[in-house]
């Protein structure tokens, strides 16, 4: 494996005007050039991934939306009694809101019943908070809402700082899975830095189960999964003026029951170069993969561990009818 650029990436972000494009760029740029290659999952939600994602979660073989889903329409009543709690004012921030169908359920519940609280949602795609700034506060009458466009560490800072009542934060959709299981214990224990005692989390996470279940929800016959995970070499080709070909890359999705990572790839069918903007060549070995993503699944007793390595009481759990998912309550301790 060769690359023909050798100049740092932070010297050619400038020629990106847009500072979000420079960063994009920065991170494309680094991912290819390690080795082994990856790209971050992150970047999978521009318009086109947001629209794919939609299109996964009402597919077959996707389970954790439809699970979660149950939890949210079955036991909104319990799930918002639990965040309500003594019935002092709140902040219900939530980390990666999507098109917030779930917590929507929670958000008509808390309003009919006179909880006082706002909702900042927080989401990497600008698509999205666009869209639920003007739409949630039409299909909510009542509901105060703050949408953060951004990463969530920024966007949770940024809450932080506008906020001086109790938090409740929602992690849902089992968006920790998509770290390592040691950068998710970590993620956690940084969340806890931006709360206080008797805060809350409330975090939603896919759960072992039968292995051939697993990778039927990252291998659908339809081949959205697919499409979703070529979309990030298209989203390189649109914003950053590379060639990729995505006919001559295959999508090659994994599980390991014994870790609980699945795991996708995409795996070069020849060997070939890439160009990026003119500037930078990435070379790729026939059969050479990029490591895309990981949807880490986990059981209940590591769940609740990473809470008390994290300065969490893990208080309770929702399960979905089939046991395939949890809706966790945390405390800060
Ligand atoms: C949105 C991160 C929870 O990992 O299951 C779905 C994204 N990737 N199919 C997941 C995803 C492939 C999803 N999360």
């Amino acid at each position: 494996m060769k690359n023909t650029e050798t100049a740092p990436a932070e010297e050619k972000m400038g020629i990106f005007s847009n500072c979000r494009t420079g960063k994009f760029y920065y991170d494309v740029s680094c991912g290819l050039n390690a080795s082994p290659k990856y790209l971050s999952s992150m970047y999978f939600y521009d318009a086109v991934g947001d629209k794919l994602f939609q299109d996964l979660m009402n597919c077959e073989e996707y389970y954790p939306t439809n699970c979660e889903l149950e939890i949210f329409s079955e036991k909104t009543a319990e799930i918002c009694n639990a965040i309500i709690g003594e019935g002092d004012a709140f902040d219900l921030i939530e980390l990666g809101a999507g098109d917030a169908t779930k917590s929507t359920y929670l958000l008509k519940y808390l309003l009919e019943n006179n909880a006082d609280f706002s909702y900042l949602p927080i989401d990497i795609s600008s698509n999205v908070i666009s869209y639920l700034n003007i739409t949630l506060p039409v299909t909510l009458p009542g509901l105060q809402i703050t949408g953060l466009n951004g990463e969530y560490f920024d966007m949770l800072t940024k809450a932080s700082a506008i906020s001086n009542k109790r938090k409740v934060v929602m992690f849902l959709g089992s968006n920790v899975g998509n770290m390592p299981v040691d950068e998710a214990a970590q993620f956690c224990a940084d969340v806890r830095s931006h709360l206080s005692p008797g805060d809350m989390l409330l975090i939603g996470v896919d759960l072992k189960k039968n292995p051939a279940t697993v990778l039927a929800a990252y291998n659908d016959k339809e081949g959205i999964t697919r499409r979703f995970n070529l979309n990030l070499l298209e989203r390189i080709n649109r914003e950053l003026n590379a060639d990729f070909n995505i006919d001559k890359f295959e999508h090659y999705p994994t599980y390991d029951p014994e870790t609980g990572a699945c795991k996708s790839y995409l795996v070069s069918l020849i060997e070939q170069d890439v160009n990026i903007n003119g500037m930078e060549t990435i070379h790729f070995e026939k059969d050479e993969y990029i490591f895309m993503e990981i949807s880490q699944k986990f059981t209940v007793q590591q769940i609740n561990d990473m809470a008390t390595k994290a300065s969490f009481k893990p208080v309770d759990h929702f399960f979905d009818s089939k046991h395939w998912f949890t809706d966790a309550i945390w405390v800060a301790e």
